[in-house]
């Protein structure tokens, strides 16, 4: 059974009556609520943590922007990235990872000046350290080794998505650990500097699996510089915390972690702990807004088909869930000369414009009477929803977008 949306904020909620059919869907974000967040997340960190938002969740200049106050810096994963988040927060650090990074852009990064790069592979390390020699002789480069280590005490089990902790192409194996010691330290790559390791193991963690997950990549690390007997400074735990589809109005519990993270730093006082989520530092500032076009019956179940789809949010196509979302009936009157369609039923399942099966943004909806013209706002659409979509599947617009409070009036948002 689908949840409702996490309570539309009265901003959102204006703003979607507000606009006429042929404006939806929209994106609309609430850049007030999403301060609000960050600014909890931000005060429930010790202060020897350090914050970078993993850009490839929302990585939209107004977002961007607004996050600038909160965090230390920026992930980003590609080269596209690299020069969009350069613009758009110009001077922010920014840590270059992501499997399979071309020469090219290494190339750029070194130009730009990235200010860490994490490593995933000895083929990897050696293009770095050539580039390096080539492009920027009289610098030294810090560096993070990207691991994908072992979690062995079911820590793993509860995620959705891991990039570790079993055979996946991220991060360097553990048992070439002494190798890359080796490369970095013997003199081999003179400019590189071994700075730390760098560990993104799974999404979707709740605080105390994300908590015994830190302390596994601390303790991986700590022993690592014992048994070489080299200093590392930093240790980056990655991102993955838990954004809760099914129930959106719980959050991830920033408080317990921000105190377990303290504890951790406290019993390693040498370390710079840095962590990079995404999807849950801006999942619940963004809503998809449209309108029901048609509801429709079939063999005994009903759909509601609405203008838009999965092409501008493939989120519960990819994670197989049902999109929270909220129904704002129409009080207008029936505009057209033909019968307007309505659910005769309480449970609705309601489907995109695309001519797939898979079209599906949340099934058995309790919405009884949904009439074509009301409108659907789905909520938990701020990360990994319209950036991760396919927008040109079947050619239809795109939608709008919509900042509300933006910090700066006028300058990329609006008020
Ligand atoms: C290396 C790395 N860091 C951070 C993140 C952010 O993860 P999340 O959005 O789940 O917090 C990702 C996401 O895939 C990632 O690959």
């Amino acid at each position: 059974m689908t949840t409702p949306s996490p309570a539309l904020t009265d901003a959102v909620r204006d703003r979607v009556r507000s606009l006429a059919a042929d404006e939806l869907p929209a994106y609309v974000y609430d850049m007030a609520a999403l301060r609000t967040h960050l600014a909890g997340v931000r005060a429930a960190l010790p202060e020897r943590v350090e914050l970078y938002y993993a850009a490839k969740a929302n990585p939209e200049p107004e977002i961007l922007a607004a996050l600038r106050p909160y965090v230390d810096g920026y992930e980003v994963s590609s080269g596209g990235e690299l020069a969009h988040v350069g613009k758009a927060v110009p001077d922010a650090p920014l840590a270059f990872g992501g499997p399979g990074k071309t020469p090219a852009e290494v190339a750029q990064a070194l130009e730009l000046g990235v200010q860490r790069f994490h490593v995933e592979s000895v083929y990897e390390l050696h293009m770095l350290a050539s580039l390096a020699a080539r492009l920027a002789p009289e610098r030294r480069i810090a560096v993070l080794a990207r691991f994908n280590l072992p979690v062995d005490d079911g820590s793993l089990d509860g995620s959705s998505l891991a990039m570790g902790g079993r055979p996946t192409p991220f991060g360097l194996d553990p048992a070439q650990a002494g190798e890359v010691v080796a490369l970095l330290t013997d003199g081999s790559c003179p400019q590189l500097e071994l700075r730390g390791i760098h560990a993104h193991l799974a999404s979707g963690l709740e605080a105390p699996e994300q908590l015994a997950v830190s302390e596994a990549i601390v303790t991986w690390a700590a022993e690592l510089a014992a048994h070489h007997r080299i200093l590392l400074t930093e240790v980056v735990i990655g991102g993955g915390m838990a954004v809760d589809y099914a129930a959106p109005e719980r959050r991830f519990d920033w408080t317990a972690f921000g105190a377990g993270l303290a504890r951790l730093a406290d019993a390693h006082p040498g370390l710079t702990l840095r962590i990079e989520p995404g999807r849950a530092l801006t999942a619940y500032c963004g809503w998809y807004a449209t309108e029901v076009l048609d509801v429709k019956h079939s063999h005994g179940e009903e759909f509601a088909v609405i203008r838009g789809g999965t092409h501008h949010l493939r989120t519960p196509a990819t994670k197989g869930h049902d999109q929270p979302c909220t129904v704002l009936p129409s009080e207008a009157p029936w505009p057209h000369a033909w019968p307007r369609s309505a659910a005769q039923g309480d449970l609705v399942t309601v489907t995109g414009q695309l001519c797939t099966p898979k079209d599906v943004l949340a099934r058995n909806v309790p919405a009884p009477g949904l009439r074509a013209g009301d409108r659907v706002v789905f909520g938990v659409a701020g990360a990994y929803a319209w950036n991760i979509s396919h927008h040109d599947f079947l050619m239809h617009p795109r939608p709008g977008f919509h900042f509300l409070g933006a910090a700066e009036p006028g300058a990329a948002g609006e008020a």
